[in-house]
């Protein structure tokens, strides 16, 4: 084997190389991407059903859009991604332990002044035989959100809700608020 041979054979065996670990920062950094694409679709959907059908129209839109994009991204990541809350409209969003105690530290610092946008919080833990890396962020609550989530809920709205979410908890919040989080699983 001449030496030009041999160098890039050693060159392709670097570039196979062992699998390439991610760093955290690189774990958050997709995260937030999911998470922007996830809230920037959603939204999106809103807007538009709340413009064209109203709110009403909107609730269908997240009733079963939202879950349908969590699966998407899902499935196009590999990861879980969702969303919840500590104070839930569909029960399937519930938190498990771990995020249940993400949220309530979301509602110490919000407590403390800092503002729900800036609220993040990522942590590799044990899951079984496996290590996860596990990332949320907080989901403030917009003007826009309390025509659903707000003290006030128009009649009719109300209405829709409660037949469809007999159990909901998720009304009585006020702007800035954490509404819930983003949650993602990344199986390492
Ligand atoms: C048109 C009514 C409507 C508006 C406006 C609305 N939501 Fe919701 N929201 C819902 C419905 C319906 C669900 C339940 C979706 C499901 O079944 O997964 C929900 C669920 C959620 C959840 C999941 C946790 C849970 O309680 O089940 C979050 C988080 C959330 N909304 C945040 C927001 C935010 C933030 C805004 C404003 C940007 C907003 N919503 C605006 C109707 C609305």
């Amino acid at each position: 084997m001449n030496r030009w041979k041999m160098i890039s054979v050693a060159l392709a065996l670097a570039a196979v190389g062992p699998a390439h670990a991610e760093s955290v920062d690189e774990r958050i950094a997709a995260s937030q991407e999911a998470i922007q694409d996830f809230a920037g679709t959603l939204q999106g959907h809103l807007m538009e059903a709340m413009q064209q059908g109203g709110p009403t129209e909107a609730i269908s839109v997240c009733q079963q859009v939202a879950p349908q994009i969590a699966e998407d991204i899902s499935a196009e990541t590999g990861w879980s991604v969702g969303r919840t809350s500590l104070k839930l409209r569909n029960p399937d969003n519930a938190p498990d332990e771990w995020e249940r105690a993400v949220l309530e530290h979301f509602e110490a610092r919000r407590a403390q002044g800092v503002p729900a946008s800036e609220l993040a919080y990522h942590e590799t833990v044990q899951e079984g035989d496996e290590e996860v890396f596990r990332f949320m962020r907080a989901i403030p609550t917009g003007s826009v959100c309390l025509t659903c989530h707000g003290s006030e809920v128009d009649g009719d709205i109300q209405h829709a809700l409660e037949r469809l979410y007999p159990e909901d908890q998720a009304t009585g919040y006020s702007e800035g608020d954490v509404r819930g989080a983003f949650t993602i699983i990344q199986r390492m």
